[in-house]
């Protein structure tokens, strides 16, 4: 099952709204890419876009989609788990309700101040989101500093 188009707008207007200024640049990841439609919007809008995709075929599938629509967007075949999040100033998932605790941990570990998580579909349990519409939610990750602020 994937974003479905209408959707993946939602999911970009949301983004710049909650972003500074606006701002839709910057480095995008989507975790469990799929067919890369969502990848490759986020390279059509301007970001430097990245899918990482458990199932191999996926990824070939996506790289042609790319290729196709001429937007630079790279796709790695991979388990989300371990790709590194440091590096991104959004990360989007449409993951199953079973994943969003370890992803919630990995966020808290790994983003940086500032970022933003866009989610379609489930919620991070227990994050509020800073923008909301139907079943797309953004959050801003704020680093918890070891007093608890
Ligand atoms: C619901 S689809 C979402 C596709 C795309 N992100 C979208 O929004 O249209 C979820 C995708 O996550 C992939 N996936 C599930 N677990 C994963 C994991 N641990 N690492 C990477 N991909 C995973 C599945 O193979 C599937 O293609």
């Amino acid at each position: 099952m994937q974003t479905p188009q209408h959707q993946l707008s939602e999911v970009f207007a949301l983004l710049s709204e909650a972003r500074s200024a606006g701002r839709a640049t910057g480095t995008f990841v989507d975790l469990g890419s799929g067919d890369g439609c969502a990848v490759i919007e986020a390279a059509r809008r301007g970001y430097a876009a990245h899918g990482v995709e458990l199932n191999p075929a996926l990824v070939l599938w996506s790289r042609l989609q790319a290729r196709r629509a001429r937007v630079k967007a790279t796709f790695s075949w991979g388990n989300m788990f371990a790709v590194p999040l440091a590096p991104y100033d959004v990360v989007m998932c449409f993951g199953v309700p079973s994943l969003m605790p370890r992803l919630a941990d990995k966020v808290r570990r790994e983003m940086r101040e500032g970022t933003h998580v866009v989610l379609y579909r489930f919620a991070l349990p227990d994050w509020q989101p800073v923008a909301q519409r139907g079943n797309v939610r953004v959050y801003r990750h704020h680093v918890q500093k070891p007093n608890g602020t």
